[in-house]
């Protein structure tokens, strides 16, 4: 049975640990939902794995066409997608035609946005109103990097209060969930206490209600990863063998 908002904020009340990860196309998203992942992003880190060096310049045409493509390979796992930088953050009008276009698109059944108080809050209270379920994301947020860069977020007493107040802001403004990026873990802990929705850490600590990392991250197909993500597998190595076993076998006229 399909994964439902209603169904994760439950399994935090249970202590149960939701289990998330990123997809962007059919062939990921159809192996991670056969898993048993319970929320697939369909997040704007997929600029990794189109060449890009940030997440800013992915495009809503982008993310829609490869969200589309991951939901035909899912069928349990709740599918959020990433509204890209600059999609959302004009006017409450563009962030709901931006929302809009994701969920009647792409078949998703939530979208995510970056930030939080008191612009972000304002626009998410606005998009639960009309019936589209919203994820938060706060600490380091990787559409302000060239206001961040990729530090950890919230090691300041006041830093770390703004996050805690941004995070409940968004609460209040409806999110169903709430990514906590690179923060220190007893911030993490705090904020994850304090709420009532789930918490999705990456880069957090272990006492959030579940963890998200970026998939081309564990699989070890990206070029480099941050200090927070476990490379679960490596990738690159077997597909460069692979193809080298293969280019072998066909000069040396051995394959087929
Ligand atoms: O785009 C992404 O992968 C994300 C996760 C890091 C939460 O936003
Ligand atoms: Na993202």
């Amino acid at each position: 049975m399909a994964i439902t908002t209603q169904q994760l904020i439950q399994w935090k009340q249970q202590g149960r640990s939701i289990v998330a990860l990123t997809a962007w196309d059919y062939a990921i998203a159809q192996l991670l939902d056969a898993a048993g992942v319970d929320l697939i992003l369909v997040g704007d880190s997929m600029a990794v794995v189109l060449g890009y060096e940030t997440t800013l310049p992915i495009t809503l045409d982008e993310i829609i066409y490869h969200a589309k493509s991951v939901r035909r390979g899912v069928k349990r796992a709740l599918v959020v997608v990433d509204l890209p930088f600059l999609t959302y953050q004009e006017s409450l009008q563009q962030a709901m035609h931006s929302a809009g276009r994701v969920l009647k698109e792409t078949g998703a059944q939530a979208v995510k946005l970056e930030g939080g108080y008191p612009a972000i809050a304002e626009t998410v209270a606005r998009l639960v109103q009309a019936g589209i379920p919203v994820m938060g994301h706060v600490g380091l947020t990787p559409q302000s990097v060239h206001q961040l860069g990729l530090r950890q977020q919230g090691k300041t007493q006041e830093a770390s209060e703004r996050i805690l107040q941004e995070a409940i802001a968004l609460e209040q403004a409806g999110v169903f969930s709430l990514v906590l990026e690179h923060i220190p873990a007893d911030l993490a802990m705090q904020i994850s206490q304090k709420l009532s929705i789930p918490t999705i850490g990456i880069g957090a600590g272990i006492h959030c209600d579940g963890q998200v990392l970026v998939t081309s991250d564990v699989l070890g197909l990206a070029e480099k990863h941050p200090p927070f993500a476990k490379v679960y597998t490596n990738l690159r190595e077997t597909i460069t063998k692979a193809v080298q076993d293969y280019a072998v076998e066909v000069r040396e006229r051995k394959f087929p």
